[in-house]
């Protein structure tokens, strides 16, 4: 299938909804990883020439794995009987942090599946004693859906970012993921509210999830160009065998490569990591991810005895070595692309007069 123009910011920024999903069609059929060459280049391009061939580095701590949610996809899903629970204390992800910031990191994401422990107000006195101890760092909260106040009380704690995936802007494909309790207009007005705030914030989806469709697709992307968010995190499913979801085939990561390009030329400046379950897939796919425009990479510093419990989904990257040794490992790939790594702040191109880079 051949060719149609690459599409450029302003072609995606304009396009409505049949041509977006005219768009989206035409580049998930492609055939040929050459056939792609083309939108990949012009990502990298837009990448480069906004905000220079660079990756920026976040240590990710995972630092507890009791959720009070029931997503259809997940292995914490609190419907999972099987799934080992683990809840690091207050020292413990201070001692990650001081080991982290010794290797170098000014940037670092506590995520955890929604812990009422912490939720409880004890995160936000966590938050609040990590800054006083690492003023120079950013902190980033991938918590769960939570309350206006909760928000508000996390960033007055000194939170800088806040990472909410939308997992779907399709209403009924939500529904079809997500316990009752659960809507897409929540989380929709959780990412409007800590833009208000101040926060960074991130949305993003698992490609290939079940009941996926272009159609589907197409209302995320025009979510996403509207919410316009600071950092978009794309990852494939993958089946966890605990849940409901065990027999769904995986996500494809061509598919994923190609929505990531998508996201980089419509939102030129939006913070795009190199994921995890992508990285899971094969640990050359994060190269690929770089090439294809990401500028993000998520380290685990989460301590290895914790590890294998945050079994979000199976075959999860993690490696018997220690955090150092994989951050080497991780630069040096990064290096080998032409690109420097990045261990600083990392804030989105909007927050950068403000906060130093
Ligand atoms: N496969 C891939 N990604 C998953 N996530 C949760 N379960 C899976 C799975 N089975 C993603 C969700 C969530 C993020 C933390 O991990 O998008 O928001």
């Amino acid at each position: 299938m051949k060719n149609k123009d690459v599409p450029n910011e302003a072609l995606l920024l304009g396009a409505d909804r049949s041509e977006m999903k005219d768009l989206i069609d035409f580049y998930l059929n492609m055939s040929t990883n050459e056939d792609k060459e083309d939108l990949y280049s012009m990502a990298r391009r837009v990448r480069d020439s906004n905000d220079g061939p660079r990756v920026f580095l976040r240590g990710l701590i995972e630092f507890s794995s009791f959720c009070r949610n029931d997503c259809f996809y997940c292995g914490l899903s609190v419907r999972n009987r099987k799934a080992v629970r683990y809840r690091m204390t207050e020292q413990e992800i201070v001692q990650v942090i001081r080991n982290g910031y010794a290797m170098g990191f000014r940037s670092f994401v506590l995520q955890s599946g929604e812990d009422p422990y912490y939720l409880a107000g004890r995160l936000s006195e966590l938050v609040f004693s990590i800054k006083s101890l690492f003023s120079d760092i950013a902190l980033t909260l991938s918590v769960g859906v939570l309350n206006s106040e909760q928000y508000l009380q996390l960033y007055q704690a000194g939170a800088d970012r806040f990472l909410l995936r939308h997992e779907t802007a399709d209403e009924e494909h939500f529904s079809k993921l997500h316990d009752a309790n659960q809507h897409f207009s929540i989380r929709r007005k959780s990412l409007e509210t800590m833009k208000r705030i101040g926060y960074q914030v991130g949305a993003g989806l698992m490609v290939g999830s079940p009941y996926q469709s272009v159609d589907t697709l197409t209302e995320d992307f025009l979510f996403l160009r509207e919410l316009s968010p600071h950092m978009i995190g794309l990852g494939p499913f993958r089946p966890h065998i605990n849940t409901r979801f065990a027999k769904f085939p995986y996500g494809s990561v061509d598919h994923t490569l190609v929505l990531t390009a998508l996201c980089r030329i419509m939102l030129p400046n939006v913070m795009l990591p190199a994921t995890t379950a992508l990285a899971s897939c094969d640990i050359q796919h994060r190269a690929d991810a770089f090439r294809a425009g990401a500028n993000v990479v998520m380290p685990c510093l989460t301590p290895q005895k914790y590890r294998d419990a945050y079994a979000i989904y199976d075959g999860k990257l993690s490696s018997s070595t220690e955090a150092a040794e994989n951050v080497r490992f991780l630069i040096n790939q990064i290096h080998d692309l032409g690109l420097s790594a990045e261990m600083s702040r990392g804030d989105h191109f909007d927050f950068r007069e403000r906060k130093s880079d």
